[in-house]
């Protein structure tokens, strides 16, 4: 099994940005910790940053080519990005939503995703962890 894990805009800011909020782990760190999960599960992982909306859908686009699944992580795209939710329902691949934040308890323009509906299932509000827990909920859910 293959699992891409995507990462939105401003996510490779991971460490510097707003610790108070998403931590101090970089995104290595968290690339790392997703890729160490991915071998304990017996699953290859491949990983993916990008701060522009087009190469988001790009990848997911030629990466649905080889992988069962993703895990997404869309940044701000999550509460503005119909071509992103468009992109994710036209491969035909099911994933999983994940948030280091709880974006429910946050700004009112944090709590719509247009996303959630059309996600297997969201992780929100548990920092690292929520990849890792989306990875499993996924991983899971592929394996039946
Ligand atoms: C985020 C939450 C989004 O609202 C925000 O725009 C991000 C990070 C999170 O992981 O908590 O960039 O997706």
């Amino acid at each position: 099994m293959k699992i891409a894990v995507v990462h939105g805009a401003n996510l490779r800011l991971l460490g510097r940005r707003e610790p108070e909020v998403y931590g101090t782990d970089t995104l290595d760190d968290v690339n790392r910790l997703i890729a160490d999960l991915g071998q304990e599960l017996g699953v290859e992982i491949e990983t993916f940053q990008s701060n522009h909306e087009g190469e988001l859908i790009d990848f997911i686009d030629e990466a649905s080519g080889r992988a069962d699944g993703f895990v997404i992580n869309p940044g701000a795209f999550t509460h503005t990005s119909i071509a992103l939710r468009d992109a994710l329902v036209g491969v035909d691949r099911p994933f999983v939503e994940v948030h280091l934040s709880n974006t429910a308890g946050r700004e009112r323009f944090r709590r719509h995703s247009y996303l959630s509906p059309v996600a297997a299932g969201v992780v929100y509000g548990f920092g690292v962890q929520s990849y890792l827990l989306g990875l499993r909920g996924l991983v899971a859910r592929i394996s039946g």
